[in-house]
């Protein structure tokens, strides 16, 4: 079925200048960029959206990275999307992360691994709903 899911270009992508080719690989990858804005997340925001995280050792690092510049957040829509674009991700760290994958070409490090995707539909929902109103995602 075609559905959405939801889609962060994290800072490291904004500061090297390299948000096109994010996006050259997510339409290569046969998805569409349905909605997208560029933004400054405020601490508050961040922790919010990574709520899920707050426990992991790692939480106030990835909070303060997701605010040291500007991100792309973004709505993809096509063939079930959160697995489409998952694989095209590739794995959290890049390390790990398969040959001709967004992470393994572009990301730095386990942190600054260059875009967030939704791991699930029913995420993917609720964080479209975190920064997207139903009148700014065009299909
Ligand atoms: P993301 O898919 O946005 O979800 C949580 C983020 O935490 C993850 O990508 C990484 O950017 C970041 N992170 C930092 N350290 C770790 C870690 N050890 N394990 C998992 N995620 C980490």
């Amino acid at each position: 079925a075609i559905t959405r899911t939801f889609s962060i270009i994290k800072p490291d992508a904004t500061r090297r200048n390299i948000t096109g080719k994010v996006n050259a690989m997510i339409e290569a990858a046969g998805l569409r960029i349905v909605a997208q804005k560029r933004l400054q997340l405020t601490q508050a925001q961040a922790e919010g959206f990574y709520a899920v995280h707050r426990e992991r050792g790692f939480f106030g690092e990835l909070v303060q990275f997701m605010i040291s510049g500007p991100v792309v957040v973004q709505v993809l829509e096509g063939e079930d999307a959160v697995p489409a674009y998952r694989k095209v991700m590739g794995a959290t760290n890049p390390a790990n992360a398969d040959a001709g994958t967004i992470r393994k070409e572009l990301a730095e490090s386990i942190e600054a691994n260059t875009v967030h995707g939704s791991d699930s539909d029913e995420n993917a929902a609720i964080e479209i709903a975190y920064f997207f109103s139903q009148c700014e995602i065009v299909g």
